[in-house]
């Protein structure tokens, strides 16, 4: 992935967020103030191609493209931030302390539950150009205390140093991580790496939700050369089929999924070490 310009993908979901979040036809509510802090961030990040102008033109025109926004395909990435809401807000429930939002891009999981739970301590990692533009928008609308952001490459630096290095980390607490939109940018060997070193970075009873690509071989020739030349090429996929064989592979086991559903191309899973 280039590490040197704002992640594109990241910044059309917030896009996503942003108009989903205006339609009154999306059958599964968006979490509250995820579309207008998408909003803000995104034109914080001042960047060519999200300022007020063209966003507002996406919301009025490419949202009436289609009349049933629960069957287009913004509906994979809104269905996402439910999922990994749910999952972070059964984590607390259940006595996390520390949350992880790795490759974070725009998300808001961070920004909008770190002032509703003070005593948990909200960790966001992802490349310095990225991380940066986010930082404009979280110091716009404001940041809360308990919110830190760090800027690594996950591809270059090991999690464990990055954490070590960032302060306040607590390696025995118990964590919710997110990893939404990350491991399709992995390679089979990285993600078992990742996982690896996030077993070994929390404590007992925490969990990691993430998403996955279902079939990385299904999606044509144009679109996976159109990734790589944003520099941003898909890498990995698991089957709904085949993923608690590959995450027990990886001594993690899966305790939740998201139901086979057409039209996604990607679908959600939570998991908690096999210890
Ligand atoms: C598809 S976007 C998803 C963003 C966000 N999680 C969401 O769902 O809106 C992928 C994100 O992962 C980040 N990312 C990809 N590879 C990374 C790496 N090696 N180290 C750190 N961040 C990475 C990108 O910068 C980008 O923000």
């Amino acid at each position: 992935m280039r590490t040197g310009r704002v992640s594109k993908t990241a910044l059309k979901l917030a896009l996503i967020i942003t108009i989903v979040a205006d339609r009154e036809d999306w059958d599964e509510p968006l979490p509250d103030g995820a579309g207008a802090l998408s909003e803000r961030l995104l034109l914080a990040a001042d960047q060519p191609m999200y300022r007020a102008g063209t966003i507002r033109f996406m919301k009025s025109w490419l949202g009436r493209l289609s009349t049933n926004a629960s069957r287009t395909p913004y509906c994979g990435a809104a269905r996402r931030r439910c999922f990994m809401d749910r999952a972070v807000l059964d984590a607390l429930e259940h006595g996390a302390t520390q949350v992880l939002v790795l490759g974070a891009g725009f998300a808001t999981l961070g920004l909008r539950l770190a002032p509703r739970f003070p005593h948990v301590r909200f960790f966001e990692v992802d490349h310095p150009a990225t991380s940066a533009a986010k930082r404009r928008g979280i110091d716009a609308v404001g940041r809360p205390a308990n919110l830190r952001q760090i800027a690594a490459d996950l591809g270059e630096s090991r999690l464990r140093d990055v954490l070590d290095l960032a302060g306040g980390w607590d390696p025995q607490a118990r964590t919710a991580v997110v990893a939404e939109g990350l491991l399709m940018y992995l390679t089979p060997d990285q993600t078992a790496d990742l996982f690896a070193q996030l077993a070994a970075s929390i404590g007992p009873g925490s969990c990691v939700a993430f998403s996955h690509l279902l079939d990385l071989a299904s999606h044509g020739a144009v679109t996976l050369w159109a990734l790589r030349t944003f520099g941003e090429p898909w890498l990995s996929s698991w089957t709904h089929q085949e993923l608690p064989a590959a995450i027990a592979a990886l001594g993690w086991r899966v305790v939740d999924q998201s139901p086979e559903q057409t039209g996604l191309f990607e679908a959600f899973a939570v998991a908690e070490v096999d210890r």
